[in-house]
Formats: C-alpha cells, sequence, structure tokens
C-alpha cells in the first residue's frame, strides 16, 4: 500500500469493545472481603483488627455497583484474595494480547475495514503484561497484518487518550494512514484485593479505536478537531512493581506489615482534589484555542473512576450540572477500568448522535497524566 507522503485530517472510524463474562457485585465482592478479616482478626488476636468493608459505601463514595474480571474465582476466595491467571507457554498467545485482539476485531469489523490496510497498532495500557517482545507486536501478528509497525506505551489512565494524539499524528504527518489503539485492561491484577480503601475500584476490559486519514474512513465517523495532553509529577497514585524490584515481588499482602506498594496505591482525596481543577481547567483551555465553549458540546465521554469527579468536571465545562445523556457513566457496571473507561463511555453512547454534534473524549489519572480529544460527527 503507498502512503501519502503529505498528511490528512484524522478520524475515529470505529470503536472496539471486549467485555469479560465474570462479573463480581458489590454484595459478592464486600461478603469476601469480610470473610477475609474475620479470618485474618481471628488468626491475630493481637494485631489492629481489620474492619468490614460495606456495599453503602462503595455504591455512594464511587458510583460503582459491579465489576468485570477475567476470572472471579481466586479473587473471591478469602483465602486468597487476588487473581490466579495461569501462566501460558510462549507459542500461547497471552491473555493481555488475546482480549485485545477481541477488540481490534470489534473496531475493525464496525468500519469494515480490511486488516491490511492497518499501518499501525498502538498497545495503550496502564500495565503490560511482559516487558517484551512488545504485547502491540503480538497483537499485529494474531490480526494477520503483514506490514506496518507497532509498539506499547504506558501512560496509566490516560493511555488511550495519549494513543490517540499519537496515531492522529500520524495521520497529520503522513506517516500513516490507518492505526489501531488498542486498551486492554486488566486491573485486577495491579489491584490489591485485600485493602479496604480501594478493594472496590476496578474492573477488566479491552477498548480498540481505530484512527484514519479522513479519506480512507467510512462515511460515518467522528472528525476529531483537536487533542492535548497534559502530564504533572504526583505520588498520589503510584504502583511500584517492577523489574528492579521482583525478589519483592507480588506475593500475599500481610496486613499488619506495611502496604504493598508493588500493587495499586493511591491518595484517593488528594486525586480528586488535585485532579478535578487541573482536569476542568485543562478542557476549557483546549476547548477555547479551538474556538469553541463548553456550551458548544454535546457529550462529554469521561473518564471512569468516580461519580463525583465527574460531576464537578462536567459541571465546570458545561456550565450546569450535567444529565446522563450530556455525561453518561458506565462506572456502574463496569467500575474504573483505566485507560479503557471514556473509551467504552464513548463506544456504548455515541450511536444517538447527529451528524454535527460536538463531543470530548477526556481521560485522567496516575502521572498525574490527562488528555483531551474534540471530536465532530460526520455522515
Ligand atoms: N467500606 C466502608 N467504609 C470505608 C471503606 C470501605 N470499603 N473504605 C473507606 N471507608 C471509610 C473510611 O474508613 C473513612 O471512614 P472515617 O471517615 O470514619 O475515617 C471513610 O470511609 C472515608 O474514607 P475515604 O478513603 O476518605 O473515602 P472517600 O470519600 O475519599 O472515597 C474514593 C474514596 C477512593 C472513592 C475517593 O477518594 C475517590 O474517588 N478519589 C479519586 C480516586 C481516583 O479517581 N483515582 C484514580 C485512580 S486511576
Amino acid at each position: 500500500m503507498s502512503h501519502s507522503a503529505h498528511g490528512a485530517i484524522p478520524v475515529i472510524s470505529a470503536t472496539g469493545l471486549f467485555t469479560p463474562t465474570d462479573t463480581i457485585s458489590n454484595a459478592e465482592l464486600v461478603a469476601s472481603f469480610n470473610a477475609y478479616a474475620d479470618r485474618y482478626n481471628a488468626a491475630h488476636p493481637d494485631a489492629e483488627p481489620l474492619t468490614h468493608s460495606s456495599v453503602e459505601f462503595v455504591e455512594k463514595a464511587s458510583g460503582i455497583k459491579s465489576r468485570h474480571v477475567m476470572d472471579k474465582t481466586a479473587i473471591l476466595d478469602p483465602d486468597i484474595m487476588e487473581p490466579r491467571y495461569a501462566e501460558r507457554p510462549n507459542d500461547e498467545i497471552s491473555l493481555m494480547a488475546e482480549i485485545g485482539v477481541a477488540a481490534c476485531r470489534d473496531a475493525l469489523a464496525k468500519a469494515g475495514r480490511d486488516i491490511a490496510d492497518v499501518d499501525a497498532v498502538l498497545c495503550a495500557a496502564s500495565n503490560m503484561q511482559r516487558a517484551y517482545p512488545a504485547m502491540a507486536v503480538e497483537i499485529q501478528h494474531e490480526l494477520g497484518m503483514q506490514r506496518g509497525f507497532a509498539f506499547d506505551m504506558n501512560v496509566a489512565c490516560s493511555s488511550a487518550t495519549f494513543g490517540i494524539q499519537t496515531a492522529a499524528d500520524y495521520i497529520r504527518s503522513g506517516n500513516a494512514r490507518s492505526v489501531l489503539v488498542v486498551n486492554p485492561e486488566i486491573t485486577s491484577g495491579h489491584l490489591n484485593w485485600r485493602d479496604r480503601d480501594s478493594h472496590f475500584i476496578f474492573g477488566d476490559v479491552a477498548t480498540a479505536i481505530l484512527v484514519e486519514a479522513k479519506d480512507l474512513a467510512p462515511a460515518q465517523h467522528w472528525e476529531i478537531l483537536g487533542t492535548r495532553l497534559k502530564t504533572q509529577f504526583s505520588n498520589n497514585i503510584r504502583n511500584n512493581f517492577g523489574f528492579l524490584n521482583r525478589a519483592h515481588g507480588n506475593g500475599p499482602v500481610d496486613q499488619s506489615g506495611p502496604r504493598n506498594d508493588k500493587l495499586f496505591v493511591q491518595e484517593g482525596r488528594k486525586v480528586f482534589k488535585e485532579v478535578v481543577p487541573m482536569v476542568g481547567q485543562m478542557i476549557l483551555e483546549h476547548a477555547e484555542s479551538l474556538g469553541l465553549s463548553g456550551s458548544d458540546l454535546r457529550r462529554l465521554w469521561l473518564h471512569q473512576a468516580n461519580t463525583g469527579m465527574n460531576r464537578l468536571i462536567a459541571q465546570k465545562v458545561l456550565g450546569h450540572e450535567a444529565v446522563e445523556d450530556e455525561s453518561p457513566t458506565v462506572l456502574d457496571t463496569y467500575a474504573n477500568t483505566s485507560s479503557a473507561g471514556s473509551i467504552i463511555a464513548f463506544h456504548k453512547h455515541n450511536q444517538d448522535l447527529k451528524a454535527g454534534d460536538l463531543g470530548l473524549i477526556c481521560s485522567f489519572g496516575a502521572g498525574y497524566s490527562a488528555g483531551s480529544v474534540f471530536v465532530r460527527k460526520v455522515g
């Protein structure tokens, strides 16, 4: 395939979604946590007792009612409390690549795109299953791409929007005409299921976004009007797992010891307080630079971490309290799926918009990192 030497207007041709079949309701989650806490307290009569979790707290504090995971059995076993995803031999597709491929196939089918036309795969997610070969290269291979390139990128919860801007830049510069951005998020692997403060937060999923040159795209698509990225260092959301600390690994967490910072840890209150104004300001400045104001936006597809954060950000952007139709949530059934959250919201809630309608995909999270993508429906 010949590439145009000059750039084109980038658009979103289609999105794809893979949703695991296993679900964990708040009631199931809390029952297992409380059984674990009771067993722990019985076994450690002299230690500071662990307090029960509660369904009411989880729903009120986060808006989450349920989450999907790749396999709930070991997670809910009070004696295990972590996922036990079997290691696969090297000649079998890895778990992250498998769900990434499923999301990509969904996006390709929705766009009616032949894989032979795709130039690149960016696997953009919060955690990678291994260092190399890149998950993206495995996905490229599994999709049957005979040419092109692929690589992994990690910007935590903002991985998808950073991926969209990267893909859009390839298209703007003429380096590619069709790019798959894929976000396999197996967040159950980094979550500390024994930590009362955060055990309810995350769920597993994979999303894909097909970013293409406008002249290649199907008649109905979303034109990308502008993208903007921002990072600002913060220790308030951290995961210290890495190849230099393998000896301290990922083993069972002892609640009487230090918090296991090789898993996800956060200062939730500080995150809430600092990220809401940062993101609100970023969106308004970006809108202004495009000659837009909040009232021009028909819908916001915001990062899905917490209903309270989204309510405040949407209010700042739109100038009034947003109704579900203006700022849809998928937190109730998916929980926080890291970088995939705003893409699930977009995927599930864009069909009803009309040609010419404007919207915003926006993510924010660890780093801190934030990304905004303004889009207009065409066709
Ligand atoms: N069950 C019952 N009670 C719980 C609980 C649980 N699972 N976890 C905490 N609590 C209690 C605490 O003990 C505390 O009680 P106290 O006031 O008597 O001390 C109270 O609830 C408030 O705890 P806190 O952790 O301050 O809750 P919060 O209102 O800040 O809500 C978050 C927690 C995480 C939902 C919220 O801070 C948040 O969403 N922050 C942003 C997180 C985010 O977006 N992160 C990005 C990740 S990518």
